[in-house]
Order: C-alpha cells, then sequence, then structure tokens
C-alpha cells in the first residue's frame, strides 16, 4: 500500500480531526502518501481529493467539526454511485481506504469492502449506536455539551420552580440522554429504548411534589417524541410551569473532550497500521481501553442500544 484515502461521512462528530490528524502524519512516517476526500462519500464520486501533508492536519485538534466536511450521500447508496466511487480510487491510485463515520457510514465502508476495497473504518457519531466499540468518537464531548447546558438550566429552573423538558439528540438510540441525564442529576430520562407512559411521568412528578421538590429536570431522546408534547402533557395532567429546551446542533459542535481526541488519535493509528499490515473489512473498536479490530460484517449486523435492563437498575437514582 502506497497511498490511502481518509474521509469523513454522515453526521460530523468533535475529535474526527484528531483522528484525520493521527491518519495523516502516522501515514506519511510510514512512507505513505494519504489523500484527503472532501464531503464524504459524495466527495468520493465527485472526485473531490487532495493529498494531505503534515502541515494541512497542525491546528485542527482543538477544533470540532470536520476538516474534510461531510455529507449523508443519498447517491453513494446506489450501486452507480458505488461504482464510480470505486472507479475514482482505481484512477488516483488509493489502494487503502479509512472511513471515520456512524452506523450508516460503515454500511458503506462494508459495501466497499465486498466490492474489493481495503477498507478500515473508524466510529464517530455522538449517538455512541456503533456495535463493537465501547465508545464512539464525539459522544463525550456531546454528553459535556449537555451537562454544560443541563448544569445552566437548573439554575433558572430552581429560581423559577419550573419543569423544564429538555430535548437531547438520539432518533433510536438514547446514550446521550441516558449518560448526561443520569450524570447531571435529572429526575426523569426517556429514552426511545424503553417505552414509557404518561402515568408513569405523573406519578413520578406528584412523587418530587409530595417531597416538596419544586423543579424537575427531565431529559428526553429524540426519538420519543416531542419535547412540546411531553410538555404539554405535564401542564395540562398536572397544571404545573412547564419550559422547553431543544438543544439540536449545539450537542456536535465544540471542541472535542480529552477523550475524544485520544481515542480518536489511537484508532487513527491502528487503522492505518492495519491497513499496512494488510487488514481490510474491518472497524477500529475501542475495547478495554484499547483499539481492537472488529469486522465490518458484525458491526453492521448488530445494533448496539442502551440496555433496558441497566436503565431500570439504576432508576431509583432519579
Ligand atoms: O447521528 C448523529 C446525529 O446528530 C443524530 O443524533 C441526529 O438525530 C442526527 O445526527 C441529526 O442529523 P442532521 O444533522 O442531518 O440533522
Amino acid at each position: 500500500i502506497k497511498r490511502i484515502g481518509v474521509l469523513t461521512s454522515g453526521g460530523d462528530a468533535p475529535g474526527m480531526n484528531s483522528a484525520i490528524r493521527a491518519i495523516v502524519r502516522f501515514g506519511i512516517s510510514k512512507g505513505i502518501e494519504v489523500i484527503g476526500i472532501e464531503r464524504g462519500y459524495q466527495g468520493l464520486i465527485e472526485e473531490e481529493f487532495r493529498v494531505l501533508h503534515k502541515d494541512d492536519v497542525s491546528e485542527i485538534v482543538q477544533r470540532g467539526g470536520t476538516i474534510l466536511r461531510t455529507a449523508r450521500s443519498e447517491e453513494f447508496k446506489e450501486e452507480e454511485g458505488q461504482r464510480r466511487a470505486i472507479e475514482n480510487l482505481k484512477k488516483h491510485g488509493i489502494d487503502g481506504l479509512i472511513v471515520i463515520g456512524g452506523e450508516g457510514s460503515l454500511k458503506g465502508a462494508y459495501d466497499l469492502f465486498k466490492k474489493g476495497v481495503n477498507v478500515v473504518g473508524i466510529p464517530g457519531s455522538i449517538d455512541n449506536d456503533i456495535w463493537g466499540t465501547d465508545f464512539s468518537i464525539g459522544f463525550d464531548t456531546a454528553c459535556n455539551n449537555v451537562i454544560d447546558a443541563i448544569n445552566k438550566i437548573r439554575d433558572t429552573a430552581a429560581a423559577h420552580e419550573r419543569t423544564f423538558v429538555i430535548e437531547v439528540m438520539g432518533r433510536e438510540c438514547g446514550f446521550i440522554a441516558f449518560t448526561s441525564g443520569l450524570v447531571s442529576g435529572a429526575d426523569i430520562i426517556l429514552i426511545p429504548e424503553v417505552p414509557i407512559d404518561f402515568p408513569y411521568i405523573t406519578e413520578k412528578l406528584k412523587e418530587r411534589q409530595r417531597k416538596n421538590k419544586k423543579h424537575n429536570i427531565i431529559v428526553v431522546a429524540e426519538g420519543v417524541g416531542s419535547a412540546y408534547f411531553i410538555g404539554k402533557q405535564i401542564e395540562d395532567r398536572l397544571g404545573i410551569s412547564t419550559r422547553i429546551v431543544v438543544l439540536g446542533h449545539i450537542q456536535r459542535g465544540g471542541s472535542p473532550s480529552v477523550f475524544d481526541r485520544s481515542i480518536a488519535t489511537f484508532m487513527g493509528v491502528d487503522a492505518v497500521k492495519r491497513l499496512l499490515a494488510g487488514e481490510s473489512g474491518v472497524m477500529i473498536g475501542w475495547q478495554n481501553n484499547s483499539p481492537v479490530s472488529v469486522p465490518l460484517e458484525e458491526v453492521v449486523k448488530n445494533k448496539k442500544r442502551v440496555s433496558p435492563e441497566l436503565y431500570w437498575e439504576v432508576e431509583s437514582l432519579w
């Protein structure tokens, strides 16, 4: 392998830049040329390639987002898009590809692998919903963003004796809500993995009223349903003053945490190492504080979700 390509795809995640930096610098140290592919699979189809030198990745570790930019490419899901992508890799002499992204992007990497491309994936998603890795790049920073916001909301909630419903990201997976809710002292946490009805919520809130608690923090993952609807139900059923905060894309931005920078860096190095050693069709996961190689086939076949057993086990904490 003489020339490898790197792309970031799907939702950006803080820490992706650390992975790019590690891939470029470690690759160059091994005598490899590293090509940055812009805008994910879309840029692969449209031939948006540039050589990345050591200096091109200076001053980026502290930045969120991704210097290569990203996209959710519909075209790449089609046979024709994948055919053009492979043709472009061949045309530019790229004999190994590193894909940094979430579930959908790793599925794309697996498709390329099945069509003969040497490919290694790196899990990058704030959702932490990727099977085969304890953590994906960006999750830690996103949770820090969420608890930062909750700390601030708590001040005003207490001052006004209000109930806040805070909506966080996570369409099918509640890791952000579960983890940040748990560590910020939320009073109720709602996630897609655990269906919960309104009587549970109102009973919990009534119980808190009985204990003379005057304000409440409810954290809800977006996949559960609209925070506005939940807030309205609480107001109607209990007659308490409710406010809604939808955190949205604030969660995805900002300077990556030490943890995200660190796992991204080691995963980046490991991805290059394994590609050069002839491994392909794998994702570099993070398990037991080390990078590990997991077959992409397993990554795309399995789903990682919050365990309902774990949820109920710690429910007494809120
Ligand atoms: O997958 C990451 C994520 O941030 C999800 O948590 C969220 O549901 C989705 O992306 C939002 O996507 P977009 O930025 O395309 O609106």
